[in-house]
C-alpha cells in the first residue's frame, strides 16, 4: 500500500466516527421536538445541530444536496462552504429525513449524511425524482426504469427463482402511486406501503436485518434519491433515478445546476461515485433504526455508519451525558 493510501484510508476512517457524531447530535437535537406538531421548527433545529457539528469537522465540505437552493435556504443550503478545513468533500445531507412525522412522533424520522470526494455526487435540485431500486446479489441491469413495473417484477422473480407472488415492493403512499400500486398488486406481489422517509424505504430493499422486502419503486424527493445512491454503495444494491423537470422553472433550475439532459436515467454510480460514507441516526423509532431515547441514565442513539470502500457496516449505539448543546 502506498503511503498516499495509507493516509486517504486513515482519513476516512477519522470520518466514518465524525460523521456519526454529526447524525447522533442532529437527531437529538430533533427528538426534543418530536410529537410537538411544528415541522419548521423540528427542521430549524436539526439543521443548527447538523451545521454546527460539521463546522467541528476538519473537512473542506461542500454541501451539493441539502435544505434547499441559496435563495431559499437561509442554512446548509446547496453550495454552502462547512468543516474546519482539510480533505475536500461533497456532502448530501438531510438534518431531519421524515419533518411530518417527526412533528407527529411517528416511525421512521432519520438524520442522515453521506460525504465522497468533491465532485463525486450529483448536484440535484430540490424537485421529484422516480426512482427504482433492489437489493445485492443481483445482475447488473437486472432494474430498468424505463420498463413496467411488470417486466421488472418479473425479471427479479426469474433471478430470485420464485413466482412474484412472493415479491414485496417498498412504495410511498401518496396518490400519485395509485396506478404503480395497482400494476403491482394486478401481478400478484405485495406492496409494502410506507408514509414518509424514502431513504429508508429503498435501504430496506438490501434487507439489513431481514425487511423481506426485494424492490423500492415510485417517485419521491431527488435529494433523497442521492442520499439513498450513496447509502445503497455503500451495501451493494442497484438503483436508477430521473429527475422530474416537468416546468420550465424546474428545468431552469436544474440546467443552472450543469444538468443538461432532463430525461437522463442516473445509474447509482452517477449519483454517488468514488469513496463513499454514509450515516443515519433514529430521531423516532423506526424498522431500520431505533429513535432517541432520554433515559435516566443519559441519552441513547442508534446509529447506521456505512463505508463503500471497505463494504463495513457500522451499528452504533451510544450513550450521551444530557448537556445544553444537547436541548
Ligand atoms: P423531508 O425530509 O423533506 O421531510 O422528506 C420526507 C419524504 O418522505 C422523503 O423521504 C421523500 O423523498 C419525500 O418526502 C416525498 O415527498 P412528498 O411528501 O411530497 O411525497
Amino acid at each position: 500500500m502506498s503511503s498516499d493510501q495509507t493516509i486517504s484510508s486513515k482519513l476516512d476512517r477519522m470520518l466514518t466516527l465524525e460523521m456519526a457524531r454529526v447524525v447522533e447530535s442532529t437527531a437529538v437535537a430533533a427528538a426534543y421536538k418530536r410529537g410537538k406538531g411544528n415541522e419548521e421548527d423540528a427542521d430549524q433545529v436539526a439543521v443548527d445541530a447538523m451545521r454546527r457539528e460539521l463546522n467541528s469537522v476538519p473537512i473542506s465540505g461542500r454541501v451539493v444536496i441539502g435544505e434547499g437552493e441559496r435563495d431559499k435556504a437561509p442554512m446548509l443550503y446547496i453550495g454552502e462552504t462547512v468543516g474546519l478545513g482539510g480533505k475536500e468533500v461533497d456532502i448530501a445531507l438531510d438534518p431531519l429525513e421524515g419533518t411530518r412525522v417527526c412533528a407527529k412522533n411517528q416511525p421512521n424520522a432519520l438524520a442522515v449524511i453521506a460525504l465522497a470526494e468533491r465532485g463525486n455526487l450529483l448536484y440535484a435540485p430540490d424537485v421529484y425524482m422516480a426512482k427504482i431500486a433492489v437489493g445485492p446479489g443481483y445482475p447488473k441491469g437486472i432494474i430498468n426504469l424505463d420498463a413496467s413495473a411488470t417486466d421488472n417484477l418479473n425479471a427479479v422473480a426469474k433471478v430470485k427463482n420464485c413466482p412474484v407472488s412472493e415479491l414485496s415492493i417498498c412504495v410511498m403512499d401518496r396518490p400519485r402511486h395509485r396506478q404503480l400500486i395497482e400494476e403491482i398488486r394486478s401481478a400478484n406481489a405485495s406492496v409494502f406501503l410506507i408514509g414518509d422517509g424514502d431513504v429508508a424505504g429503498i435501504i430496506h430493499t438490501t434487507d439489513l436485518q431481514k425487511k423481506g422486502i426485494d424492490l423500492y419503486m415510485g417517485i419521491g424527493g431527488a435529494p433523497e434519491g442521492v442520499l439513498a445512491a450513496a447509502a445503497l454503495r455503500c451495501i451493494g444494491g442497484q438503483m436508477q433515478g430521473r429527475l422530474l423537470l416537468d416546468t420550465t422553472e424546474k428545468r431552469s433550475r436544474a440546467e443552472c445546476m450543469g444538468i443538461i439532459d432532463i430525461e437522463k436515467v442516473y445509474s447509482i454510480e452517477e449519483m454517488a461515485k468514488g469513496d463513499v460514507l454514509f450515516a443515519a441516526t433514529g430521531v423516532t423509532d423506526g424498522r431500520m433504526l431505533k429513535g432517541v431515547e432520554f433515559t435516566e441514565d443519559g441519552i441513547l442513539t442508534q446509529t447506521l455508519v456505512m463505508s463503500s470502500s471497505t463494504r463495513t457496516v457500522r451499528w452504533i449505539n451510544s450513550r450521551h451525558e444530557y448537556t445544553s448543546k444537547s436541548k
